[in-house]
């Protein structure tokens, strides 16, 4: 399962024509000496809750599940519930792994096999912000779902005054496509969000 970067614009047309295969994002990918994807597992359920509980203030700023994450056994039935989604096709969550150490999550919320396209989420712990760890792992992940995966569309959704995340959209060189209103419940308000996207024939 080794991953296919392609540089010639001939090239990615030639597979944005090939037929497509419903294969599944793979399990681990690894980004660089100490930086690592790992498809979320139940044996880590205790670490990840516990990643939450003690970042639950810069969590909930942005992201509407954190109080739903009350207890290991909150955290266990969630990571359950991804490895269901992932056998059914319909997503994937990894764990962030930098230094050995699981420093925050990110995946595909959601997988459109019918259109080749899939959308991308995203958190750090807050003291592990600011190194570059996101763009780094986003910018891996995109580049599998449309080299090893062969996807044609990578999506990104983020609240219009979320700056930390819409600076990740522009380093990938995602376009804004527009704006959605009320787009997400953040506990006692709706929030606006942009519309990022990116697809195979805009990468370089
Ligand atoms: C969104 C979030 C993941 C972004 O984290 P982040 O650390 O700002 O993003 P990155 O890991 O890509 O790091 C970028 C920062 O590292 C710096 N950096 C250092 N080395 C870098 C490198 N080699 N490459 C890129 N950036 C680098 C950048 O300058 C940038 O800092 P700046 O914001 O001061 O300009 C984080 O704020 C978060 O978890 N927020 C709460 C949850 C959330 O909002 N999720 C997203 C919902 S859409």
């Amino acid at each position: 399962m080794q991953s296919t970067i392609l540089t010639d614009t001939r090239e990615r047309r030639v597979l944005i024509g090939k037929k497509f295969n419903y294969e599944l994002p793979y399990p681990i990918l690894m980004i660089d000496d100490n930086l690592e994807l790992h498809q979320m597992t139940i044996e880590h359920k205790e670490e990840l809750f516990l990643l939450i509980d003690n970042n639950r203030n810069h969590l909930r700023k942005w992201l509407p599940w954190v109080d739903d994450i009350k207890s290991v056994l909150d955290e266990e039935n969630f990571i359950k519930s991804t490895l269901n989604d992932y056998s059914q096709g319909r997503g994937i969550h990894y764990e962030i792994v930098y230094d050995g150490q699981i420093v925050g999550n990110i995946g595909l919320n959601w997988i459109d096999y019918n259109n080749r396209s899939c959308g991308v989420g995203y958190w750090l712990a807050e003291k592990y912000t600011g190194n570059g760890i996101i763009t780094k792992c986003c910018k891996r992940l995109m580049k599998h779902c449309f080299y090893d995966l062969n996807f044609h569309r990578f999506v990104l959704e983020v609240a219009v005054n979320n700056t930390p995340s819409i600076k990740v959209a522009n380093r990938l060189g995602m376009r804004l496509e527009g704006k959605s209103l009320d787009r997400e419940w953040l506990y006692d308000h709706f929030t606006d969000s942009f519309l990022y996207a990116i697809t195979i024939v805009e990468i370089n």
